[in-house]
């Protein structure tokens, strides 16, 4: 089945579904989900979002959010960028809280001058900021947005739909590079789709799958950055991955998140041998910023050849940790861990994409009538290492930015439909017969991305992962030009895209900053800039 719509949202997400929300009162819009609509990163989510709310909470300013994205991001942030983001903070906050999110409130009566929100403190930041729903802050949000743009007239949510590529009028040969739409894998019914439409969005979340070990749900295969790669767009800091320090260690749970939160309220890092480590890396200790505390993790698991160090907040009191952290204590017992009683073994993982689609401040890319939004996008704010919990915040401000941009030009692009799209080609194709080569490549390439391109890096590693992903590249090509598309092929094909441009990336940086930690190039430049490529 085909169809047409004013604005075609590619992932349901955080972003997405603010845009969705902020356009349909006056413009038609399909929402794809590749799995169901909740499967995405954003219902994952545990601590929170971040943002000065009311400068009498925890004598918190703006300023102050500023700075600590700043310090967190290696000074590679662009400041235009952070001062819209933390000016729109409140605004984003008070959207979500007016859509219906329940954020946790304070068990005493507020001071007059404050908010009655209880807020968290997580590594990097310097005031209590963070809006929370108990310790499944995502899955309030998701939740929330997924309700109401079911309920919307003007909202289509298409589920276990897999975007292929953009429609481009460059592809088509015609003037000028404008997106029209895109072909869509139905996973169902195993049909390729058209969708044209006068707008389309890139809300498909990040690429941290190109890793062996990951927190991230099985869709952040970083389809939306290969594809805006595909047809023409530039994309910025790819080789900023950050790793989470903590995620849960025990074989029957590998992608587990511990929220950073916990540290937030005291809890302690500790070698196998009960003793702290945090003192030998930096003076803000477990509260330093993410690559620091990843990177010292990952050194003490080295130095003594152990598979994984320690989180510690057994000393609070039982009801407390059973109150504000429900999912995680419910979900260690389920492992034989009782997080009350006992430190929690942890490992250091994939998590966020801290680069991505170029975009402008209001979300648009490259291309004509194209928007990329949320964790898919480079908006500059998160530098060479993004602050926790200024993912969601992104996601909802530029969500509406992107929403009150489109709806100014909803009138523009007239004459869309006439457009001559040609449905999807599978004339010289046949079904796959060699199913394994899609999984032995799979597990190839996220293998060597997590043994090559992790945490620490050398030019040698570098150039041993870019040897093998221009091998299994070639390979993928060949059985993409000769087989009908599966939703495995597809994603193979994307993430071996995003590893060449992680690869590449952190090529032409000559330095460590961040969350790129080269042996080679040790020191950080007094100077530097985004690593922008340029298809
Ligand atoms: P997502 O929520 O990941 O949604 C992506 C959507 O795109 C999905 O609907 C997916 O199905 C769809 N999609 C992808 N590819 C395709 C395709 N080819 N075709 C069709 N649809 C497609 N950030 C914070 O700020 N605070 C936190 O507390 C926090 N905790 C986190 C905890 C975990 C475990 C994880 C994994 C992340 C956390 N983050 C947190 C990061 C944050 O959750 C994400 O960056 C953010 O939710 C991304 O939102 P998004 O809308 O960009 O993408
Ligand atoms: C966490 O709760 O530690 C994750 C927060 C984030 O990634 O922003």
């Amino acid at each position: 089945m085909n169809y047409t719509t004013d604005c075609l949202i590619i992932g349901s997400g955080a972003a997405g579904l603010t845009l969705a929300l902020g356009i349909a009162d006056k413009a038609k819009v399909i929402v794809l989900s590749k799995e169901s609509a909740c499967a995405g990163s954003t219902n994952y989510a545990q601590g929170g979002i971040a943002g000065v709310y009311n400068i009498k909470d925890d004598d918190d300013s703006i300023q102050a959010h500023i700075k600590d994205t700043c310090i967190a991001g290696g000074y590679l942030c662009d400041e235009k960028t952070v001062e819209f983001v933390a000016k729109n903070a409140h605004d984003a906050i008070q959207w979500l809280i007016d859509t219906g999110v329940l954020f946790d409130q304070k068990e005493d009566t507020p001071k007059e001058d404050q908010s009655p929100y209880h807020l968290h403190r997580e590594g990097g930041h310097s005031h209590r900021r963070i809006f929370h729903s108990e310790d499944h802050t995502g899955r309030s949000i998701q939740e929330t947005l997924v309700a109401k743009a079911k309920a919307h007239k003007n909202i289509t949510i298409l589920e276990d739909r897999n975007a292929i590529d953009l429609i481009t009028t460059k592809k088509l040969g015609l003037v000028g590079n404008r997106v029209i739409g895109a072909y869509v894998l139905n996973t169902e019914s195993n049909h390729v789709e058209t969708i044209s439409a006068k707008f389309v969005a890139l809300c498909t979340g990040g690429a941290s799958k190109v890793y062996q070990y990951t927190c991230n749900p099985e869709v952040s295969s970083g389809d939306g950055i290969a594809m805006a790669y595909r047809a023409g767009c530039r994309v910025a800091n790819m080789e900023f991955n950050q790793f989470h320090p903590t995620t849960l260690y025990c074989d029957a749970d590998r992608n587990f998140l511990l929220t950073e939160a916990l540290r937030g309220e005291g809890a302690q890092l500790k070698r196998p041998d009960g003793s702290r480590f945090m003192q030998d890396y930096d003076e803000r200790l477990e509260l330093a910023p993410r690559d620091i505390t990843a990177r010292a993790i990952d050194h003490e698991m080295k130095k003594l050849g152990a598979h994984c160090m320690y989180l510690d907040i057994s000393f609070k009191e039982p009801e407390f940790l059973k109150k504000h952290f429900p999912t995680i204590y419910e979900r260690c017992l389920k492992v034989g861990i009782d997080i009350t009683k006992q430190p929690i073994p942890i490992v250091p993982a994939a998590h966020f994409t801290c680069g991505g689609i170029m975009v402008d401040r209001k979300a648009k890319t490259d291309i004509d009538g194209l928007y990329a939004i949320g964790e898919c996008a480079y908006t500059g704010f998160h530098g060479a290492n993004r602050l926790a919990s200024n993912s969601l915040l992104e996601c909802v401000v530029y969500g509406k930015a992107a929403a009150t941009n489109i709806l100014k030009h909803l009138g523009d692009e007239d004459d869309f439909e006439n457009y001559p799209i040609p449905d999807w080609d599978e004339s010289q194709v046949t079904n796959s017969d060699e199913e394994v080569i899609i999984t032995h490549n799979w597990h190839e390439l996220r293998l060597t991305m997590w043994d090559y391109v992790g945490i620490v890096r050398t030019n040698k590693r570098l150039e041993r992962a870019m040897h093998r992903i221009e091998m299994l590249k070639r390979e993928v090509h060949e059985y993409y030009s000769h087989f009908r598309v599966t939703s495995n092929l597809l994603e193979l094909r994307n993430l071996l895209q995003v590893a060449e441009i992680i690869v590449k990336s952190a090529m032409m940086r000559h330095e460590s900053r961040g969350l790129h930690y080269n042996l080679d190039y040790p020191k950080t430049d007094e100077h530097s800039g985004p690593t922008i490529l340029n298809p």
